[in-house]
């Protein structure tokens, strides 16, 4: 098979050490893998001042794919990291689309008691690159009594409707064919109704979509409640980044939570990481589950076309995921990584 030319960014904490296990598993599928390794997050912070230089980002633009472990230390002030170096990837590179399966593997506990895998899996299409966290706001008079601090969400009918349309053809390439807005019309009704608007609109040319709308506060709800309503879900930036974590702890923790910064025009490349964070509290112990990583690179390797070996990699870490139901606890992140790696060779 081609040639994969991928940038990794291991990033902090945890990070380091599932980017490791998944290259493995990568590594193990049979495809031809060159990497880069760029060593942005906490450390270069501190040691240069810097978090995504533009030389750096220049060459990034030149891969095939990106897999990013996790960014963030508490030694950062927040916000920093996140924005400098995270999202500006994810602007930088365009990355409309985040998408961020919810799915129940057997076997795998879920606080949702009665829940089976088919009620639970449906697939968040997050928009990536505008509302809340375009970063449109200000403040006045920071520090006194009378500070006023403002946040806007930015939506544009560009925006809207280029992640609206990958989110029906998403919907269309799946069995039950539903689709799912979720956002707030009732009161954010400048935003919610460009994207009510676009999605009815968009609606029209998908007669084999069954769509849906529900607001956000009633979707976080039905995920605990009914998540067998959803399929696929089209939502806003902010919207999607809650309801996925949400989604992460129904599907049996954020510990198994994958995603993918796509940029489906592959104007640049798209970017894989866990849903996780760095967790710098159990840092550097083996402690960490490497699986959300390791779903991270089924769904680089479905992006590049490698469809098969995607499905390989999955189907490895679902029989994994059934073989820790009879004890397998207390493993540690490489023994989970050596175990997924053998399935994926043998
Ligand atoms: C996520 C994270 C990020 C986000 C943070 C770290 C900026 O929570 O990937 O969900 O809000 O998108
Ligand atoms: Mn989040």
């Amino acid at each position: 098979s081609r040639n994969i030319r991928l940038a990794v960014i291991p990033g902090d904490g945890i990070g380091v050490e599932v980017v490791t296990e998944a290259l493995k598993v990568l590594e193990a599928v049979g495809t031809k893998v060159e990497t880069t390794t760029y060593d942005l997050g906490a450390k270069r912070y501190h040691k240069t001042g810097e978090t995504l230089p533009d030389a750096v980002l220049d060459e990034l633009r030149g891969y095939d794919a990106i897999l990013l472990g996790a960014i963030g230390d508490p030694s950062v002030p927040p916000g920093i990291l996140e924005r400098d170096l995270l999202l500006k990837l994810r602007f930088e590179l365009d990355h409309y689309v985040n998408l961020r399966p919810v799915k129940l593997f057997p076997g795998v506990e879920t606080p949702l008691g009665k829940a089976r895998p088919e009620d639970i899996d449906m697939i968040v299409v997050r928009e990536g690159t505008e509302s809340l966290y375009a970063g449109a706001g200000g403040v006045l008079r920071r520090g006194t009594p009378h500070e006023v601090a403002t946040q806007e969400s930015l939506n544009t009918a560009f925006g809207v409707e280029r992640v609206v349309r990958y989110a029906f053809d998403k919907a269309l390439s799946r069995p039950r064919k539903k689709l799912t807005l979720v956002h707030k019309t009732n009161v954010l009704t400048y935003a919610g109704d460009l994207w009510a608007r676009t999605f009815d609109r968009v609606s029209l040319e998908y007669p084999d979509v069954t769509t849906d709308y529900c607001h956000v506060d009633a979707a976080s709800m039905f995920f605990v409640t009914q998540p067998e309503r959803f399929d696929v879900i089209v939502t806003d930036n902010l919207f999607g980044d809650i309801i996925t974590d949400i989604g992460a702890a129904v599907a049996g923790g954020i510990g198994l939570a994958a995603s993918g910064n796509v940029n489906p025009d592959r104007t640049a490349p798209s970017m894989f990481e866990p849903v996780h964070g760095s967790a710098p509290d159990i840092a550097g112990q083996g402690k960490a589950d490497p699986t959300a990583t390791i779903l991270s690179v089924a769904m680089l390797l479905d992006h590049l076309g490698l469809t098969a070996e995607a499905a390989k990699v999955e189907q490895a870490v679902a029989d994994d995921l059934v073989e820790r139901l009879t004890g397998w606890a207390g493993r540690t992140t490489h023994e989970i990584g050596d175990d997924i790696t053998a399935r994926v060779t043998g």
